[in-house]
Formats: structure tokens, C-alpha cells, sequence
């Protein structure tokens, strides 16, 4: 598999360490482990495991875990949810079960690279369905009607976008799930920042919770905040979550059982960790659009 070098990744591995002020970084500030032991009220789970092996963790994922995410959607069994090493490899997974070469992929750009160049990898026939500010960087449903063929087997969405931050909300969700069930073709939706809305009234459904074939992608590392653990999930119907599967055997085996162990504490206080990421984007959005407006090299830009 020829693949194209992921450009954002390489030019943070050459900067990211280096620099006082780290602008790129798109994590909610992540926890100390001190930090979120306490606010997860487990300060001593540290020597309560102590005496536990450290060995292979469950190969789908920690069932606790699994039931925790599931409360993030409407309609997903617990066992229709796979733990994976972060967003990046449910969507690699998502790709490596479902493209084969010749498949047709239409993906929205800008986005996270991964999103376009793995298919492409996978010798997908990929069209960029190329979101633009006049449109607040939504995508054009006629242009994905123009885009879309009897060939096409996946529609590719990053929602909320990296890097432009817009929003698909329910109603444009279901036309496009409209447009990729007249063709029926799956809808991979990379979600790694639901659950993060600078405006308080800002909500979008899950792509699993409107479309039987719609793939979700979720990440502990964004509005969790938890991303030294590396964990992330895909959600699907049973289906393709049988396909993922077959594959993850081959990639992962299981994930780790202490980065899991550690990640189901979060478990019953998820929705007071996106409050205090909520409060913490909406804080520093103020503070990055001051001085974007007060800095005249960037207002120029
Ligand atoms: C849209 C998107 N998807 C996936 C990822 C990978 O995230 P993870 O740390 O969960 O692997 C990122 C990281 O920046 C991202 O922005």
C-alpha cells in the first residue's frame, strides 16, 4: 500500500516539542494523572491495582468501558462498540474493512488527511467534495449529488470539522444520508470533537443515531481529555462492526488494559468532563479572537 506522507503529523513530530506556545494542538487540555484521579474520586487506584497482572486487555474492549460509551448515543448496543488506539485507528480500521480498489470515496476537504489519503491508499477512486467559506464551510448537497455514482461506497465526514471548526447539524446530516442511501453507500463520520460547541446552543447527532449505515469514530483524546491513554472507539451496525473486528485481530489485539482500566473511571462523569472542557474552549476562543483581532499581522492574514 503506497501512501502519502501525512503532512500535519510530520511538520508537529519536526515543531510541536519545541515551541513555547503550541497553537497546532487541537486537545482539550489534557488531565495530569493526579488531577484526574481526584475528579474522578479514585486517588488510590494506583495501589489498589497493584497486585494486577499485567497482561493482554479484553480483545473488543473493557465491558465497562463499552456500556459507558454507549450512553453518547441513542441506538448503539455496548457490543456494537470497539475500543481502538485513538480516532486514527478506528478510522484506519474503518477504511481497511470496508474500501477495496476501484471503490469510489467522496471525502469532505479540508479535513484531518488521514480521512482522504487512507482510502486513496486502499486504491479508492477518492473525489474532495471541497467545503467553502461562502458556504461557512458546510458541504454543498448538490455538489455531492454531482459527486456520488452507483460506485461510491463511502461519504467521508469530519463533524465538528478540523480544521474549520463548522458544524453539520441534523437536518443537513439527513439530506446527506439521504444522497449516500440512493446510492447506498456507507457514511464514515469522524466525530472526534462532538461533544465541544463553542456556542452552548450547538448540538449534532451522531451519524449512527440517524443512518443503519453510518460509522462513527470517537476519541478520548478531544473532549475527553484523556489522550496520553491513546484510546479511541468506532460504533456501527453489528455488521460492520463484525468486519472491523475480523481486521482489528490483525492490528491490535487488545488494547491496553491499564490505559482502558484507567479510561472506565471517566465513565459515570463524562458529561462533568465536557462542562469543564466546554468552559475551557469557550475561555480560550475569547482569548485567541482578542488577539487575532488585536494582531495586525493576523488580520491581514
Ligand atoms: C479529526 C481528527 N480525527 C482523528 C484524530 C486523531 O485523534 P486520536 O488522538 O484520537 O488518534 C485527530 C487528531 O488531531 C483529528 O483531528
Amino acid at each position: 500500500m503506497k501512501v502519502d506522507e501525512f503532512l500535519v503529523e510530520r511538520w508537529m513530530n519536526t515543531y510541536e516539542t519545541d515551541v513555547e506556545l503550541n497553537l497546532a494542538e487541537t486537545c482539550v487540555k489534557p488531565f495530569t494523572l493526579r488531577e484526574y484521579l481526584e475528579f474522578v474520586n479514585r486517588p488510590d487506584f494506583f495501589k489498589e491495582y497493584q497486585d494486577t497482572q499485567l497482561t493482554y486487555g479484553h480483545i473488543e474492549g473493557y465491558d465497562e468501558l463499552r456500556r459507558g460509551l454507549a450512553t453518547l448515543y441513542k441506538n448503539v448496543k455496548h457490543e456494537d462498540i470497539l475500543i481502538t488506539g485513538g480516532a486514527i485507528e478506528a478510522n484506519f480500521n474503518s477504511f481497511y474493512s470496508l474500501i477495496e480498489p476501484g471503490d469510489t470515496v467522496v471525502s469532505v476537504f479540508p479535513t484531518y488527511q488521514q480521512l482522504f489519503s487512507v482510502p486513496k491508499g486502499f486504491m479508492a477512486d477518492v473525489k474532495l467534495l471541497r467545503l467553502k467559506p461562502e458556504m461557512n464551510w458546510l458541504p454543498d448537497l448538490d455538489e455531492l449529488t454531482e459527486l456520488v455514482d452507483r460506485k461510491t461506497k463511502m461519504i467521508v465526514l469530519n463533524n465538528p470539522n478540523n480544521p474549520c471548526g463548522s458544524l453539520i447539524n441534523e437536518h443537513t446530516l439527513r439530506a446527506i444520508c439521504e444522497i449516500a442511501e440512493d446510492v447506498d453507500a456507507y457514511v464514515h463520520s469522524d466525530e472526534a470533537y462532538r461533544g465541544l460547541y463553542i456556542n452552548p446552543d450547538d448540538h449534532t447527532p451522531s451519524i449512527v443515531d440517524i443512518y443503519d449505515k453510518g460509522i462513527a469514530v470517537g476519541t478520548f483524546s478531544k473532549p475527553i481529555s484523556l489522550t496520553g491513554l491513546r484510546l479511541g472507539w468506532i460504533t456501527s451496525n453489528s455488521e460492520v462492526i463484525h468486519q472491523c473486528k475480523l481486521r482489528r485481530d490483525y492490528t491490535t489485539i487488545s488494547k491496553s488494559m491499564l490505559s482502558e482500566e484507567l479510561a472506565a473511571l471517566a465513565m459515570p462523569y463524562l458529561s462533568h468532563i465536557f462542562e469543564r472542557n466546554n468552559r475551557i474552549i469557550r475561555e480560550n476562543h475569547k482569548l485567541l479572537d482578542d488577539w487575532i483581532n488585536n494582531e495586525p499581522y493576523m488580520a491581514h492574514c
